[in-house]
This record gives C-alpha cells, sequence and structure tokens, in this order.
C-alpha cells in the first residue's frame, strides 16, 4: 500500500509570519488526520519558523530547493543538509519552473537527488511534459528521459527516498488541469518506466504525486485513479480551508 502525500508549494509567497499563520492553521484544521502524509513547503526564510510551527503534529515541512554540495564556495546556496538541521525533511528537485526559468538540466537535478540522498533527506522529483511536446507526441520520451536521466545512478534504496511528481508543465498555474484519465496514464507510464529502471517491487512503492491546478472540486477524481498517490499543490495550497480540503479528499 502506497500511502497518500498532499505536498503544498507554496513557491515565492508569504512572509514568515503568514507562513507561520498558514501552518498553524493547518496544524488545527489537520490535527486528526493519520492516513494521509501532508507536507508544506515554505520560502526558504520561513522554513525554520514553519519546522517549528507545527512540530508535534504530522505536517512534516520541504524546501523548495537546493544545490548538491555539502558546503563550500557556493555563495548564495543552501545544501540539503542545511535544509535538514533547519527541520526539513524533503526537498523539491526538477520543478518546471527551475528547469524553465534557471535552465536547471537532468544532470544537475540528478546531482541534486544524490545529495539529498546523502543528507538522508527525501527528494520530491518533478517531471512532466510542455504542452508543445505533448501536442508533437513526444510526451513519453521526455518523461522517459527525465526519470532516466535524473535517477541515473541511484539504487533500490535509493529509491525508498524519492517520490516523483507528474506535473505537465501546461497544468501548472494555468487552470486546466489534467483529466484523470490523461494523469493516470502518465502516472501508469512513469510507473513502468520506474520498473525497467530499477524492479517492479520499487515502482510498485514509489509514490507518484500528480501536480497541476489541483483544488478542492478536482483532488477526488485525481486521486480515484490507481497510479495517483497523491498531489502537489501550488495555488490553492495557499489557503488553509482549500489545502485541508484537498488533504481530506474522498476516496471512493
Ligand atoms: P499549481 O502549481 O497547483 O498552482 O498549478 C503546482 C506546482 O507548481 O507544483
Amino acid at each position: 500500500m502506497r500511502k497518500p502525500i498532499i505536498a503544498g508549494n507554496w513557491k515565492l509567497h508569504k512572509t514568515v509570519d503568514e507562513s507561520v499563520d498558514l501552518a498553524n492553521q493547518l496544524k488545527a484544521a489537520l490535527a486528526d488526520v493519520k492516513n494521509v502524509e501532508i507536507i508544506v513547503a515554505p520560502v526558504f526564510t520561513a522554513l525554520t519558523a514553519v519546522a517549528q510551527a507545527v512540530n508535534g503534529s504530522s505536517i512534516e515541512v520541504a524546501a523548495q530547493n537546493c544545490y548538491p554540495a555539502v558546503s563550500g564556495a557556493f555563495t548564495g546556496e543552501v545544501s540539503p543538509s542545511l535544509l535538514k538541521n533547519a527541520g526539513c525533511n524533503s526537498i523539491i528537485v526538477g520543478h518546471s519552473e527551475r528547469r524553465q526559468l534557471f535552465n536547471e538540466s537532468n544532470a544537475f537535478i540528478n546531482a541534486k537527488i544524490k545529495a539529498i540522498h546523502a543528507a538522508g533527506a527525501r527528494a520530491i522529483f518533478c517531471i512532466g511534459e510542455t504542452l508543445t511536446e505533448r501536442e508533437s507526441g513526444r510526451m513519453f520520451d521526455v518523461l522517459k528521459r527525465q526519470i532516466n536521466e535524473g535517477l541515473v545512478g541511484l539504487d533500490a534504496e535509493a529509491m525508498g527516498g524519492v517520490v516523483v511528481a507528474y506535473e505537465p508543465v501546461w497544468a501548472i498555474g494555468t487552470g486546466k488541469v489534467a483529466s484523470n484519465e490523461q494523469a493516470q496514464e502518465a502516472h501508469a507510464f512513469v510507473r513502468g518506466v520506474l520498473s525497467e529502471l530499477f524492479a517492479t517491487e520499487v515502482a510498485a512503492a514509489t509514490r507518484i504525486l500528480y501536480g497541476g491546478s489541483v483544488k478542492p472540486d478536482n483532488v477526488d477524481g485525481l486521486m480515484a485513479m490507481p497510479d495517483v498517490d497523491g498531489a502537489l499543490v501550488g495555488g490553492a495550497s495557499l489557503k488553509a480551508e482549500d489545502f485541508a480540503r484537498i488533504v481530506r479528499f474522498q476516496q471512493g
């Protein structure tokens, strides 16, 4: 059984006080939730304060990025071990905004995943095709390449610390959610690639989250798909009420 994960990616939003306020609201609203792993990813400056706020609850804190080194002359960067030290158990890597706006390559993302594993943290590894790639029939090739190059050199044990997030770029922040069938098709494909790369058991145990315009009114259908194991939520994670409803998706 794969325990569902609902993760909120707060992107570049909220001050420290606003972040703590949202974390406290979620802590109160979701105190009784046991069957879902809940993660929030605030901006770097709010990480420690949010980690303190959710301490004692089941809400975990993730970082939105990291640099693949332990320490050194890398002005402006933060390492996975320092993020762990600040209270993060998970780190998002490969988000399409970083691939597109900051030119992050599959190789760089792979180095980050290895550094995250070495630090004993969990990677939330994002992949996804653009609309052009989908419409020109290259979607499966793109996904396969992102997975193969992003996970090269990792073994089955390391995969225990990797969560995959399928986020079609055309659905991120656009309000255009993938249909339940489109999500299922992509997730089943991703799981197939993982079983070729590792083993069927590894693929069967890996959580694959869907991301891209997940909202309270579409989460139930997405979560009903057999290979959708959770959601990575952007816009709707900024409001406690919406995110709490997404965490409390209705099964079946
Ligand atoms: P969205 O963002 O929910 O606002 O589409 C998802 C994401 O970027 O992870």
